[in-house]
């Protein structure tokens, strides 16, 4: 079987659920790993058997490595996204792509003129319940779309773990955002957004804000992005989608899997879904099987401009013009 070697830049929350998926991906081989924090490097390096590097680029200088998965903040995508093109290396990149749309258009480019593929880490694309929403859109199993509803909401716990490098529209917004436009199937023309007066805010980004798009097939989508949630909240998230259509309507809440666990130990909705299996699984996929990239760098950028609209949109007070194509 031909196997994919691939490596992770950056091991914090989510580069370990990388290496815990590429170890469960049966074409993959997580070869080698780089974190600037060298505890965190030597003991995932130990835990899944993988070559430790304190620099990313010395991981990239690797000739038998073929793809990385880029999970470092935020800020940190752009940099390690362009070396890695230019080593010839395919790129899996956590959302959102880039924090400016220049960085996010040159790391297009890069992956353009360097011919490998680029995948945006828009993980709801490969969750199952979202996968089965978008299917019985196209499939049209519930006629024409009417309205949409989503909601995305954590508690003050991720913004205090984020500490102020970004508002909430960028953290989880962009998220809800893409699987609008994945699932709707078209583009959005504008989006108008409105931020949350009746909480003071610890952070002076946006922290809760409803969105209502426009999108160009006529549809309006209404996004609910927040990081209020109650600490006594049960899994600290709030995620849910209704779609209501001429033939029939869908309600999606992604917490509650059909199964709830309340103990004396823990209290949580256990999830049935893979984590990033899937994700990782399609990302390996395409650059074995040489197929689209099912996340482009141009889906990447789109969420970024509907998140950078939205910001606009809270600050003008006014409805802003999208040109996501
Ligand atoms: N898809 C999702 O559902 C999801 C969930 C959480 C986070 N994310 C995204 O994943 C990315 C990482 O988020 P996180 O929560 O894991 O962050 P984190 O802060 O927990 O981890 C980031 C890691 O990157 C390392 N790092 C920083 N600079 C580096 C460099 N130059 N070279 C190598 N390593 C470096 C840090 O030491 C740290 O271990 C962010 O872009 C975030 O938005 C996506």
């Amino acid at each position: 079987m031909e196997r994919l070697n691939i490596g992770v830049i950056g091991l914090g929350a989510i580069g370990q659920k990388h290496c815990e998926a590429l170890a469960r991906v049966e074409r993959a081989n997580l070869v080698a790993l780089a974190d600037i924090s060298e505890p965190v490097l030597s003991k995932t390096a130990e835990k899944f058997g993988a070559k430790a590097f304190l620099d990313y680029k010395e991981l990239l200088a690797m000739p038998d490595l073929e793809a990385v998965v880029v999970a470092t903040p935020d800020e940190i995508h752009t940099e390690p996204c362009l070396a890695a093109a230019e080593a010839g290396k395919h790129i899996l990149v956590e959302k959102p792509i880039a924090t400016t749309i220049e960085d996010a258009k040159a790391i297009i480019q890069a992956a353009e003129k360097a011919k490998i593929k680029l995948m945006v880490g828009f993980s709801l694309r490969f969750n199952l319940h979202y996968m089965k929403a978008k299917k019985m859109v196209e499939d049209g199993k519930l006629g024409e779309l009417i309205s949409i509803f989503s909601r995305r909401l954590n508690s003050i716990t991720q913004a205090d773990r984020i500490n102020g490098r970004c508002g909430v529209l960028h953290f989880l917004g962009i998220h809800e955002f893409d699987a609008l436009r994945w699932i709707i199937g078209c583009e959005p023309v504008s989006i108008y957004t409105e931020e949350s007066t009746s909480i003071p805010k610890k952070y002076p980004q946006d922290n809760e804000s409803f969105s209502i798009i426009h999108f160009e097939n006529g549809v309006r989508a209404c996004a609910h992005i927040g990081w209020n949630l109650p600490l006594q909240h049960l899994g600290g998230r709030d995620f849910k989608l209704d779609i209501m259509g001429s033939k029939g309507s869908l309600y999606l809440d992604q917490m509650r899997q059909g199964i709830e666990i309340y103990s004396e130990s823990l209290s949580k909705y256990p999830s049935v879904n893979s984590g990033l299996y899937i994700e990782d699984r399609a990302f390996v996929d395409c650059v074995l099987d040489d197929t689209p990239s099912p996340a482009t760098g141009e889906d990447g950028l789109a969420a970024l401009k509907m998140v950078m609209g939205a910001i606009e949109s809270i600050k003008t007070g006014k409805p802003v013009k999208l040109n996501t194509k």
